[in-house]
């Protein structure tokens, strides 16, 4: 039986009011004393008073707390916390005792503190010891010490180091729309988790708490790490992971937030986007201008360009028109190749226009509501608009439903994915936005009508699920909180809704501001799944919190077109994919903002940004006041373009592998260094390189007209891929020199078999119907293993796959497995590496394999064997 591996503690609070003092009084605050313990084999609950004279720091401090810890379970409590509906909770695993877990709790009672410790070696991973705990309405205080130079990674979303810096540091959770994505501040999405790398092991916490906070990390006086929080509770979950192997921990977390969904096998191929394409003719064109270059283009996508006076659910007669939509949509199934539209939550206040979208949602009742009960009103693309609240329980249907209408394959345009936008939830409007009419007068965007009609037959449905909230704000000063986070815009409610804007459900946006973007997320997710039922869904959204990646993808927002920005999307894709838990990410190639680029002068005609990521969504896009990046622009890109495609599409299956794994068990699918070398602590601050998939070691050039790099090669055995001949990595930095502008420096770690196409296609169809090669690539100890998952790639649940296990010892091939899914493909080759002379004999299950078949290279130590075996049965290959 597997040890139970996470640790659920929450502290609970209930009280209101509150004066604000000096913040460095902190740690002379009384902090809680234990009284009425009670435990059980696996859990402990009691209640916390105050162990001596209030501090009242940022409000007055709680008096009496509920201590639950259990080794897996549920919480509840009259305070805010993260919705169910919204965060599923794990389940309960009863077997879980504080005596057969890997890690355990620990605790003192007067005054409270408490470490969790790693059961096997009794180390300290996180401890309250010395620090208060202060519980206040508006402001909760946790701080653990943590082991000089600690590596810490995670607290995203960010575009700071991967191995986030130990001094001065602070990580700001507050959903924003950041343009140029500045460093050290809060960017559109939230996820309160961070992996601690240590030699012993790794291990994780998260944090589940929606609410503004500040995390500071600092190593004045004892490297320590401390939760600043503005409501909710302390709802901590500690994750084991293990002494050997980092990506345990993936596994773990992705238990509590959920597996990553399935992506379709074509959201693998190459996206072309941009804000700035001015009508449907211009699209075309760009479809047509792929094909003519030669370079496989997947997926077309159109920003908000297309609709009419930028309202959802509309096109322009006369830029976008219906039937040319559809033709455009047609022409590109025809030609095995796709279509994803924008589509942002606001919605155009334009109450006497007859405005469809709008006017269903009012008969529903369906908005966001400002504290005084009317419809919360701010200013978006179209100018004045309304948001959809996801929390309201006819929103679903209404999103549904407006998908099903606009996006209806027989009369409207049939999009093969959607992309998401604004959901922090983005607006124009700076605080206070008394009068948004006058702000998007002064904006310039399109006027729009003076009032909401009152909608007196509003249906108010409640579920359990969405049983009004009784959460008491009483005294709560929800726009200037006494704790100020480091919120980067002008205030809490300053470019978004409004933190006293009501949900149906009773909550407010000061609790539930960071999960917005996830709600509308799962909503889409939704909407696109009514229209295909059965198939797997593309949304790709900007905003995100802990658990999004179960059911959409990312895109890192908008970035600038530099080098800083190219190097730090690296480390924020590792992030989302490494840690997260969303491998469906990506960054704006080659940045959404200025300057503006022209990438023919420049290394920055970036092919190197194309394997800079795990899964794949929207890869090309800009702003429109940007120049034209298409790759066929300029020859050099072109080519470059066609090079590191062709290297992407003969990679797929092994990445389709992975991500399906990823699916079943929460294994990364990208991953930095340390993941593969945990005691070699030359890696843990590396986020330029970093490993595709568990073998492929990405080494790109990040800088200006460089061709050079200068990568670290753990001491292991590595194959160059495109020569395929052995390279010694020796656990040291090395430069890479003469790396042209239109190629990448990619290695084979040795291990592994991997599945590659033999070559590339213009399509991810055409690419299903081309033969396989197995590259064999031995690890140190001679041996390697791999593995190759087919289905449809498209259903969720499908009715045939192939699942193969290779496995290479002794010169000697075996590939097994399940062979269910019908192809015609065959395994073309195999070609082993590291073999040093022609061998006397090759056997091809049992029998000598023709010399006209065999083929070594000697400088390359590379042998091929032809073989052309159907993908249909296993077969061994071995030689002496
Ligand atoms: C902001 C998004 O981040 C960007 O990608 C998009 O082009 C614009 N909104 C316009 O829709």
């Amino acid at each position: 039986m597997a040890l139970p591996k996470i640790l659920w503690l929450a502290l609970l609070g209930r009280i209101a009011l509150g004066t604000v003092t000096d913040p460095t009084k902190l740690d002379a605050c009384p902090g809680y004393k234990v009284t009425h313990a009670k435990s059980t084999a696996s859990s402990l609950s009691a209640d916390l008073i105050l162990a001596g004279g209030a501090c009242n720091v940022f409000g007055k401090d709680v008096s009496q707390l509920k201590l639950d810890v259990t080794y897996e379970t549920n919480p509840s409590s009259e305070r805010y916390e993260v919705p169910e509906s919204v965060f599923p909770r794990p389940n309960s695993d009863h077997s879980a005792t504080s005596r057969n877990a890997d890690i355990r709790f620990n605790y003192t009672t007067s005054p409270f503190a408490f470490s969790i410790y790693r059961a096997s070696t009794s180390e300290v991973l996180f401890s309250t010891a010395s620090h208060p705990i202060i519980f206040e309405p508006q402001y909760l205080r946790v701080k653990t010490n943590l082991p000089s130079n600690a590596n810490i990674y995670g607290l995203g979303e960010h575009t700071d180091t991967f191995r986030l810096p130990t001094h001065n540091y602070t990580r700001t959770m507050w959903s924003r729309d950041a343009y140029g994505v500045p460093s050290g501040t809060n960017l559109y999405g939230n996820h309160p988790v961070y992996f601690e790398h240590r030699t012993t092991g790794t291990h994780g916490v998260l944090l589940l708490n929606s609410n503004g906070m500040d995390i500071k990390i600092d190593d004045t006086g004892g490297t320590t790490l401390e939760y600043n929080v503005i409501g909710g509770i302390l709802d901590f979950y500690f994750l084991s992971g293990s002494e050997t192997d980092p990506t345990e921990v993936s596994r773990q977390y992705a238990e509590i937030v959920g597996k990553p969904a399935e992506v379709p096998y074509w959201s693998l191929g190459l996206h072309q986007c941009r804000f700035g394409y001015n009508n449907y003719i211009e699209v075309a064109g760009v479809i047509s201008n792929y094909s003519a270059a030669q370079i496989p283009l997947e997926t077309m996508w159109t920003d908000i360009d297309y609709m009419q006076r930028r309202k959802i659910f509309t096109v322009d007669p006369d830029y976008f028109p219906m039937p040319r939509m559809r033709e455009i949509v047609s022409y590109l199934h025809s030609h095995d190749q796709r279509y994803v539209l924008m589509t942002d939550p606001a919605v155009a206040y334009l109450p006497d226009e007859g405005y469809g979208t709008l006017d269903r949602g009012t008969a529903e009742d369906i908005w966001l509501k400002a504290a005084n009960g009317s419809t919360f009103l701010s200013i978006v693309w179209p100018g004045v608009t309304v948001f959809p609240d996801w929390f309201h329980p006819k929103a679903q249907e209404y999103w549904s439903k407006e998908f099903e209408m606009f996006y209806n394959p027989q009369t409207g345009i049939d999009i093969d994915g959607a992309w998401i936008d604004m959901n922090e939830p983005a607006s124009f409007c700076t605080y206070p936005c008394d009068d948004p009419f006058q702000q998007a007068r002064d904006q310039n965007l399109p006027p729009p009508r003076s009032t909401l009609p009152p909608d007196p037959n509003a249906p108010i449905f409640q579920t359990s699920s969405l049983r009004k909230r009784a959460i008491d704000h009483t005294g709560d000063d929800l726009q200037n909180p006494p704790y100020l986070i480091n919120n980067a815009a002008a205030t809490l409610s300053d470019r978004t809704a409004y933190t006293d804007a009501k949900h149906a459900n009773g909550l407010i946006e000061y609790d539930t501001h960071n999960l917005y973007g996830t709600m509308m997320s799962v909503a889409t997710h939704n909407a696109m799944l009514a229209r295909r039922p059965g198939l797997r869904t593309l949304v790709i959204t900007r905003s995100t919190f802990a658990g999004a990646g179960a059911k959409v993808g990312k895109w890192l927002g908008d970035n600038l077109s530099d080098w800083e920005h190219y190097r730090q999307s690296i480390a924020g894709i590792l992030g989302m994919a490494g840690v997260y838990q969303v491998p469906m990410v990506g960054a704006d190639i080659c940045g959404f903002g200025e300057p503006l680029f022209d990438w023919s002068k420049s290394a920055f005609a970036d092919n190197r940004a194309m394997l800079s990521r795990a899964g794949y969504n929207r890869d090309i896009h800009n702003q429109d006041t940007s120049i034209s990046q298409e790759f066929y622009r300029w020859p050099s890109v072109a080519q470059a373009a066609r090079n590191v495609l062709d290297i992407r599409y003969r990679l797929m299956d092994y990445i389709y592998t992975a991500m399906h794994q990823a699916h079943i068990d929460g294994s990364p699918v990208l991953e930095p260094l340390w993941y593969n070398y945990p005691n070699d602590p030359a890696t843990f601050a590396i986020d330029l390189q970093f490993f595709y998939g568990k073998s492929i070691l990405v080494s790109p050039v990040t800088d200006e007209n460089s061709t050079s790099v200068s990568a670290y090669f753990p001491k292991d055995s590595f194959y160059d891929f495109q020569t395929l001949a052995p390279y010694a990595g020796q656990g040291s930095i090395v430069t890479l020199d003469n790396i042209n502008f239109t190629s990448i420096p990619v290695h084979i770690r040795g291990g592994v078999v991997l599945p590659l196409r033999e070559k590339g296609a213009m399509t991810t169809t055409e690419l299903r119907k081309t033969d396989f090669e197995f590259v064999v690539a031995p690890g140190t100890d001679g041996s390697a293993s791999g593995s190759l998952y087919i289905d449809d790639g498209i259903s969720i649940t499908p009715k045939t796959s192939t699942s193969v296990q290779m496995s290479f010892k002794n010169n000697h091939l075996t590939v097994s497995g399940k062979f269910g899914f019908p192809t015609s493909v065959k395994v073309a080759r195999v070609r082993f590496l590291s073999v040093s002379r022609l061998p006397n004999s090759v056997k091809l299950n049992g029998k000598e394999v023709k010399k006209a078949s065999i083929e070594h290279d000697g400088s390359r130590e590379v042998l091929t064997v032809e073989i052309g075996v159907p993908l249909k049965q296993g077969f061994d290959l071995g030689f002496a």
